[in-house]
């Protein structure tokens, strides 16, 4: 177990998750973000990727379960990015579109942005937000972020405006969080 919250644990994904995995990725709604849906290949790449991010740097998207009903109804974790020439670190989230508008994003991906400012010596925080995607913007504010700036991130053969919200460490400490570790 990585991380748990009020209703919520957090923990690696695994093979057994791949039909709730694909719950979320061949929904062409919950991947308009993503320009459409996934093949079955395409999640089992995703997977495999976050494995990878597992093994190499320690953390990755992780699998959201329900502690009440032990289902897997997300994924929310932390992984590297890239925002034009910058690598960051950024807070992920994506959820099966039965579980929306219950407060489970806002509440894993606080769980996550905490774990990153107590365990990376990181100075920031980011989300990248595609500019038509609206849900993922309120999350990022439930997270106490702001937009810093736009850019265009290509993806799947499209140009795709996007925000970068982030929440710097001075900020997240004002908040009232404290004992950074990786500071
Ligand atoms: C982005 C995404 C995770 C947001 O999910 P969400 O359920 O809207 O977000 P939250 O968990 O913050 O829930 C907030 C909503 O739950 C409602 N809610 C109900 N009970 C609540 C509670 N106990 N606490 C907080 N909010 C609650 C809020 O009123 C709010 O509803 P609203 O969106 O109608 O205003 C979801 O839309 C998604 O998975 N999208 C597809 C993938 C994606 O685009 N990910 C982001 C990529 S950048």
């Amino acid at each position: 177990m990585i991380l748990s919250t009020a209703r919520l644990d957090l923990r690696e994904l695994t093979d057994a998750d791949v039909p709730a995995l694909a719950a979320i990725l061949t929904d062409p709604v919950a991947m308009a973000a993503y320009e459409g849906a996934f093949t079955n290949e395409e999640v089992a790449d995703w997977l495999h990727r976050q494995r990878e991010r597992y093994a190499r740097d320690g953390f990755g998207l992780w699998a959201v379960v329900e502690r009440e009903t032990g289902e897997m109804i997300g994924q929310c974790g932390i992984t590297r990015q890239r925002i034009d020439d910058d690598e960051v670190i950024e807070v992920g989230y994506l959820f099966q579109r039965a579980h929306w508008h219950h407060g489970y994003a806002a509440e894993a991906a606080s769980a996550c942005r905490d774990w990153a400012f107590e365990n990376l010596a990181i100075d920031a925080l980011y989300a990248k937000v595609r500019s038509t995607n609206v849900a993922s913007m309120n999350v990022a504010i439930r997270l106490g972020m702001t937009v810093r700036r736009t850019f265009i991130s290509h993806y799947r053969g499209v140009d795709m405006p996007h925000l970068a919200f982030a929440l710097s460490r001075g900020d997240w400490r004002a908040r009232g969080h404290t004992a950074p570790v990786g500071s």
